[in-house]
């Protein structure tokens, strides 16, 4: 398994390298119909990247975050309101949230299908998801999937068209762009 409890001072420092400029791009472009003070919630949050990323396109959100290691959380600014759970069991009632972001979690969790619908139980109506991860399609998303494995980590990395049809199962409406061997997801429900 990947500690992440002791990789907060990494990815604090280096995590946002990985982020292409296009995917930060649609991101803010993904926040753009929210109303002020609208809430948004980072699963997988780690040091609260995404959300650091959604903060510079709009301060006026309310950023709350949760992962399982209290070590990346403590890391994720003072902005952002933190919960230490897993996304298979989100500490929130239904319909709490009006969006929510997934910045390379998805393939960390345990139970994807347990954790989409946890997200769908604390989205609200016509709630949004906003998801950036890694092409098992592509070679190095192959490659990644391997090295994870190795790892002793879930890996479970998608093919865009597996994850397009599990999002819909989920009754989401879904775009999916590509980025090399990265993807990124704007989906609504
Ligand atoms: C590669 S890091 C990404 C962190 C952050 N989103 C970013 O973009 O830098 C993956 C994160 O998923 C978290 N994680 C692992 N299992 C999880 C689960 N079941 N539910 C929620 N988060 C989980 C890890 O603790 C870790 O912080």
């Amino acid at each position: 398994m990947i500690p992440f409890n002791y990789l907060g001072f990494v990815f604090k420092h280096f995590g946002s390298y990985i982020y292409p400029k296009k995917v930060l791009e649609e991101l803010c472009i993904f926040l753009q119909p929210l109303r002020d003070e609208a809430s948004v919630l980072d699963v997988g949050a780690g040091t609260g990247m995404m959300s650091e990323f959604a903060h510079r396109c709009n301060s006026k959100l309310r950023y709350v975050a949760v992962d399982p290691a209290k070590g990346m959380l403590k890391y994720s600014e003072k902005y952002i309101e933190k919960h230490i759970a897993t996304a298979e069991a989100l500490p929130f009632d239904d319909d709490s949230f009006d969006a929510v972001l997934m910045g390379e979690s998805l393939h960390h969790f345990d139970d994807p299908g347990i954790a989409m619908k946890e997200i769908v139980r604390v989205l609200k109506k016509n709630g949004k998801l906003f998801i950036y991860d890694f092409d098992k399609g592509t070679f190095m998303g192959k490659s990644l999937w391997a090295m994870e494995k190795l790892l002793g980590e879930p890996a479970h990395f998608y093919e865009l068209h597996a994850l397009k049809k599990m999002l819909e199962e989920h009754g989401f409406t879904v775009h999916v762009s590509r980025h090399k061997w990265r993807y990124s997801v704007s989906a609504g429900l």
